[in-house]
């Protein structure tokens, strides 16, 4: 897709990929539309973004809520008359084995990682059906095809999304609705420090790995999602 004009909603766009990615889609000419929890946060980026490239909107939004994101929907199809592009960015991860894992956590994980993206495509493929089709950006994890201890309960949920946008590709490309997985890698991000303990082992989730490679920086994860937007792969891996 060319991304210039068009209108490109990014969820966990207050910090990390999301922010990244929310600076680089500007930049490159989108319309950008920001949500995440942190109302403030988000209002402060967005006025970065006037100043420096262009439109830009703010939508606070927690995205285990459905009728927020319901709300968030409909409030930019209002403004903008259509949504070209929906990245499924928020996430957060848990850390604990099988045996351990908090349960309440796994859900609340779940919830957010698996049906917030989920509720995200059922609110916009109707606005992306009314104008001829659109794009759809589910962020994974390179974990989801990985078994490592203490890690199963979040690589679960990016598997389950990476199940949902395989089908959904099928099921919706006679809709011109496409759908794209990015497997971001280890980034440097608070992504680590936002995780959820499991405070049976309290322990804090997803840790840098130890004498392997350096994580990515977030605004390289987000140059492969604008090549991904633009090139519109089934799945797009960051050393491809
Ligand atoms: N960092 C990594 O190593 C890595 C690796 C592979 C995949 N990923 C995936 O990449 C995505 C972004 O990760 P990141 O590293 O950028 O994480 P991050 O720095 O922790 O940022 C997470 C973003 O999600 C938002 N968020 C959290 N809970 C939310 C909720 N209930 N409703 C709405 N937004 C919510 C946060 O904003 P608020 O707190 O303001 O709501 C924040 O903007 C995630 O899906 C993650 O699973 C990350």
């Amino acid at each position: 897709m060319d991304i210039q004009e068009k209108v490109v909603i990014i969820t966990g766009a207050s910090e990390g990929i999301g922010l990244a990615t929310a600076r680089l889609f500007a930049q490159a000419g989108a319309k950008v539309v920001l949500a995440a929890r942190s109302a403030d946060t988000l209002q402060t980026i967005v006025n970065e973004l006037h100043e420096h490239y262009r439109e830009a909107l703010a939508v606070p939004t927690d995205m285990r809520n459905k009728d927020a994101i319901e709300a968030l929907v409909d409030r930019v199809f209002q403004q903008y008359g259509r949504i070209d592009m929906l990245i499924n960015n928020a996430g957060q991860a848990v850390r604990g084995t099988v045996a351990d894992v908090d349960i309440d956590q796994f859900r609340q994980i779940f919830e957010l990682n698996v049906l917030g993206p989920v509720q995200a495509m059922q609110a916009v493929i109707p606005k992306m059906r009314q104008t001829g089709g659109g794009l759809i950006i589910n962020v994974s994890s390179n974990v989801s095809h990985m078994h490592i201890p203490a890690i199963g309960a979040y690589a679960a949920t990016k598997a389950a999304l990476n199940m949902i946008s395989d089908t959904a590709r099928e099921e919706l490309a006679s809709a011109n609705i496409r759908i794209t997985t990015m497997f971001p890698r280890q980034t440097a991000t608070n992504f680590g420090n936002n995780s959820l303990a499991t405070q049976r082992t309290n322990q804090q989730g997803p840790r840098p790995r130890q004498g392997g490679p350096e994580p990515d920086r977030a605004e390289a994860v987000a140059q492969k999602i604008l090549e991904a937007a633009r090139h519109e792969p089934h799945e797009q891996y960051m050393d491809r």
